[in-house]
């Protein structure tokens, strides 16, 4: 197979594009076609012999890839030969087939574009345990990124505005915090030009700012230290600068300020569980549209040199790519502009349909209202139906003539809980809920009837997702409060709270 091999620590020029063996399967691996490979720091790193771990020569650098699997071995159960998958390999990845542990696979949905999945884990997984785990960053927070057009940095600037942040970007040249405000960043620092703390003290009207997220280390560290509000919150994500800085105890002791380390690969090894449900949040993210890796450029397998060299050059804005072999799928973008488009993905327009990826899916849409739905009319043929297997044949739903006489309008009146049972069949039309293995109803709450619904009438749904919880089985319990309205009619003809599970 073809591969950028490491046949003695260097820069990336001394990296080569070279035939070499196919990788041999082991019990506990899986073999992968890769088809694309993220590219990160860490891998200019490994390549100088200067990241923790030292792999033995000849090596390929690439920490995480995308592809499809080719051979699982006798002790592999979470995954089958076929599947897509995104991997975390450490190294390797930069080579047209790669033997992963099977417990660093995870399967991914043929519809995840494979370009987006190699370069799904790293920064997202990284930026997303710094900011839920270790800072547990709140709404309303002021959090300051430094390297923010970098990986790491991007990453951390779209996921603190969706916890709903308020970001100050930090980065050497306006043209990447021209990006970085693309992104969604609210303020710029441009630190090569601008002093950091003054620039902070006068955004922040000397406040200071609750958290720093810090992947470069070196010069910068102290002045964003010094910038922390009271109680304020440090992570250290890395030391793109080569500098590691020491700091005076004096100063977080001074400021109640926490410094917390990331270490998001022993994270992943340490606490996989908690990784795991990371990554599935992340992945509901991106497959729902609200977050989406911005692609610096996709490179070929044998340019991967010269995309590491960019890289150290500090000329790569978000992230770099290697295509080793295209996926039969739609290429990733690499505009900004399309990052910042609301996403398309999730409603279906011709419906009002709201589509949520996954359980973690549910709790992004809490407060949305969806609908109103498609019209449908009640007949009469429907009315006698419910009243035939009710057994509930009082004159006002099914005595036409009588009806014509006595009742105000001249129709029959629906039962109200015909019109209540419509609720679930217009519900998923409503809403469709993907990756889960089940969605149903099980309950009505505060149910109101309002107006009679009478024969010919057309009602339709609008649902509103109230709240949800997860309960200690696993599963999540979704309040919806829906509502049936009449066409012509101003009060509705019920509003009920339905409790529906989903695992
Ligand atoms: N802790 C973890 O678990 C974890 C996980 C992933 C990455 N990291 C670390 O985070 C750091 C950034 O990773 P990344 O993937 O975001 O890299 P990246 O895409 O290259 O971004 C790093 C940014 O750092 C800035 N920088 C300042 N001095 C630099 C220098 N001498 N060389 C290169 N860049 C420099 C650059 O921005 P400006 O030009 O705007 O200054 C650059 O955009 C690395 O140290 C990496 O090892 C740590």
């Amino acid at each position: 197979m073809k591969a950028i091999l490491c046949t003695k620590f260097g820069g990336p020029d001394s990296l080569i594009y070279a035939e070499t063996e196919n990788p041999v399967l082991t019990p506990d691996s899986v073999i992968i076609e890769v088809n694309y490979c993220g590219v990160n720091f860490p891998d200019t790193l490994i390549i100088q012999g200067t990241y923790q771990f030292k792999p033995d020569f000849p090596f390929s650098p690439g920490g995480e890839i995308a592809g499809k699997v080719l051979a699982i071995g006798a002790a592999v159960t979470n995954c089958k030969i076929g599947d897509h998958v995104m991997a975390l390999c450490g190294w390797g990845g930069m080579a047209e087939q790669i033997v992963v542990k099977a417990s660093h696979v995870f399967v991914i949905p043929d519809a995840l574009d494979l370009a987006v999945a190699a370069t799904s884990m790293y920064t997202w997984g990284t930026a997303y345990y710094a900011l839920k785990n270790k800072a547990g960053l709140k709404q309303g927070q002021t959090i300051l990124i430094l390297g923010a057009a970098g990986g790491v940095g991007t990453t951390a600037i779209l996921l603190s505005k969706l916890m709903g942040a308020r970001v100050i970007a930090a980065a050497s040249s306006n043209e990447k915090l021209a990006y970085c405000k693309a992104l969604g960043a609210d303020e710029c620092i441009n630190y090569t030009t601008d002093n950091l703390k003054e620039s902070i003290k006068k955004l922040t009207n000397h406040a200071g700012v609750d958290i720093v997220y810090d992947p470069i280390g070196g010069s910068l560290a102290m002045d964003a230290l010094k910038a922390l509000s009271w109680n304020g919150q440090y992570l250290i994500i890395g030391f793109a600068s080569g500098n590691i800085p020491e700091v005076p105890m004096n100063i977080p002791l001074l400021k109640g300020i926490t410094i917390h380390g990331i270490f998001w690969g022993a994270f992943a090894e340490k606490e996989a569980k908690a990784n795991k449900e990371n990554l599935l949040q992340l992945m509901s993210w991106i497959m729902s549209g609200q977050l989406k890796q911005p692609i610096h450029r996709v490179y070929t397998l044998d340019q991967a040199p010269m995309a590491l060299t960019e890289l150290m050059q500090r000329t790569i804005k978000g992230k770099a790519v290697i295509q080793i072999k295209a996926a039969n799928q739609s290429q990733p973008t690499t505009s900004t502009t399309s990052i910042l488009q609301e996403p398309k993905n999730n409603t279906d327009s011709a419906l009002n349909k709201l589509i949520i990826a996954g359980k973690a899916g549910i709790f992004l849409n809490i407060g949305k209202t969806v609908g109103p739905g498609q019209w449908i009319t009640i007949t009469q043929d429907m009315i006698n139906a419910f009243a035939e297997t009710t057994k509930d044949h009082q004159w006002v739903h099914v005595d036409e003539a009588r009806a014509a006489k006595y009742l105000p309008d001249g129709r029959t009146l629906a039962h109200g809980y015909l019109t209540m049972s419509m609720v679930s069949y217009l519900l998923y039309e409503l809403i469709e809920l993907k990756q889960v293995s089940s969605f149903y109803n099980y309950g009505f709450n505060k149910a109101r009837f309002i107006s009679p619904v009478r024969v010919n009438d057309q009602i339709c749904l609008t649902v509103k997702l109230e709240h949800a919880e997860t309960q200690t089985n696993g599963s999540v319990k979704l309040i919806l409060l829906c509502t049936i309205h009449i066409k012509g009619i101003e009060k509705p003809a019920y509003v009920a709270e339905i409790i529906s599970v989903i695992n």
